[in-house]
């Protein structure tokens, strides 16, 4: 099926990658996939899918593994509990229980081992329309609140091209729990160029105080560089 988008926007897909082992938050995550633990009374997942849907996507690829065939459940329809609501004229729940079915296409992309984010991300090349010049990519283990920075990225790969990342300012002491981008600046301060990035850097070794934020928008180029490394 071909995508579809909001026209004013940079890509249509937006990829999810949700096949880790997600060990930090075991046990809970033994059977339950990390991505439908709740934020108060919604699972992650359709919190991201929101977010994606907000910012213009038309299609949502999730990277998942055998383990995780829950995730996608979360977006199908469940018309026995459905029927049970409606019956009991429980409106509001049933509201709840469509609002993920109904938010935006979901398309299961699998990854049948653990590879890698790199490797996941480049899974989903398969499922992308021929004239699909960039991917949006959502980590779900990251909020991004208000939404809108992705569109605000894509306002930003309209005017310079290439790929576009999310950074957040972090103090000295938390620079080592989190990728740090190597930056030079721009005509605009909220825009910087990236010349590089160092993955959890101690305090004198960290490029800069930006930390990636789990929010890209990547030019399809980026399939050839996943292709040249080993995935790992
Ligand atoms: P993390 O490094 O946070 O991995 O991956 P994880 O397995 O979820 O978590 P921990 O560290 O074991 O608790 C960042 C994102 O990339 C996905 C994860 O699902 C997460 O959303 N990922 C990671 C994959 O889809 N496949 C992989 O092989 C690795």
């Amino acid at each position: 099926m071909t995508s579809t988008a909001s026209p004013d926007s940079q890509f249509r897909t937006a990829v999810v990658p949700a096949a880790g082992l997600g060990t930090r938050f075991l046990p809970a995550t033994k059977t339950v996939p990390k991505e439908l633990l709740p934020v108060v009374d919604t699972p992650g997942i359709e919190l991201i899918a929101e977010e994606a849907t907000e910012a213009g996507a038309g299609r949502l690829a999730i990277v998942t593994s055998e383990r995780k065939v829950g995730v996608m459940a979360h977006f199908a329809d469940d018309p026995v509990l459905e029927g049970t609501l409606e019956d009991r004229g429980k409106d509001i729940l049933l509201h709840k229980v469509r609002r993920a079915p109904g938010l935006i296409e979901v398309v299961d992309v699998r990854q049948d081992e653990p590879l890698g984010l790199g490797h996941a991300v480049a899974q989903v090349e398969s499922v992308l329309d021929a004239d699909e010049q960039a991917v949006a990519v959502l980590l779900p283990d990251d909020l991004v609140l208000p939404f809108g920075i992705l569109r605000r990225m894509s306002a930003v790969r309209a005017e310079r091209g290439g790929s576009v990342l999310c950074a957040f300012e972090v103090s000295p002491e938390e620079v080592s729990s989190y990728g740090v981008f190597k930056v030079e600046d721009t005509d605009d301060p909220a825009v910087k160029k990236v010349l590089g990035m160092v993955e959890k850097p101690a305090a004198e070794d960290a490029p800069s105080n930006l930390a990636a934020a789990g929010r890209y928008v990547l030019d399809r180029a980026i399939f050839d560089a996943l292709r040249r490394i080993t995935p790992g």
